[in-house]
């Protein structure tokens, strides 16, 4: 069944170069609402948990190490349609090919350092709210 909610994170480049408050600012004036929000630091395990189903790709160790140099803003996002319409707001996975005016257009350095995580599914965005956020933390 499909649901009106996302999961994202803001992802060490990003969080580091100061550029949080723009990112949100863009997704609440798209007409996302909150549901749910933390500041943390993924440990490599954590981070290499969260990413599992990348585990045999070559870029693996590189992403999971990344993920965790740093600390993320991870959430939990409301909108009709959210996974497809947040993945629009983020652009495509590698900067280089991502539209104008998208967030990684704006604001990633790399495919590797690309400011944003947004879930691809509704599955996985139920799973990925829940690997960061119990139902007591969430709106
Ligand atoms: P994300 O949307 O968080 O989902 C998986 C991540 O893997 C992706 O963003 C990228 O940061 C990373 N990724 C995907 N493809 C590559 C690649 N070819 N090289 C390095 N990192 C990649």
């Amino acid at each position: 069944m499909a649901t009106n909610r996302t999961f994202t994170m803001i992802k060490p480049d990003a969080f580091e170069a100061g550029n949080s408050g723009a990112i949100l600012k863009m997704i609440e004036q798209t007409g996302f609402k909150l549901i749910a929000m933390k500041i943390t630091k993924l440990t490599s395990e954590m981070a290499g948990a969260f990413y599992e189903v990348h585990k045999e790709r070559g870029f693996y160790k590189e992403l999971v190490e990344f993920m965790s140099s740093g600390p993320i803003i991870a959430a939990i996002l409301e909108k009709d349609n959210a996974v497809a319409d947040f993945r629009k707001l983020i652009g495509a996975t590698d900067p280089a090919k991502a539209d104008v005016g998208t967030i990684r257009k704006l604001f990633a350095k790399s495919i590797s350092a690309n400011a944003v995580h947004g879930s691809d599914s509704d599955e996985n965005a139920q799973i990925e709210g829940g690997f960061f956020f119990s139902h007591l933390e969430r709106v």
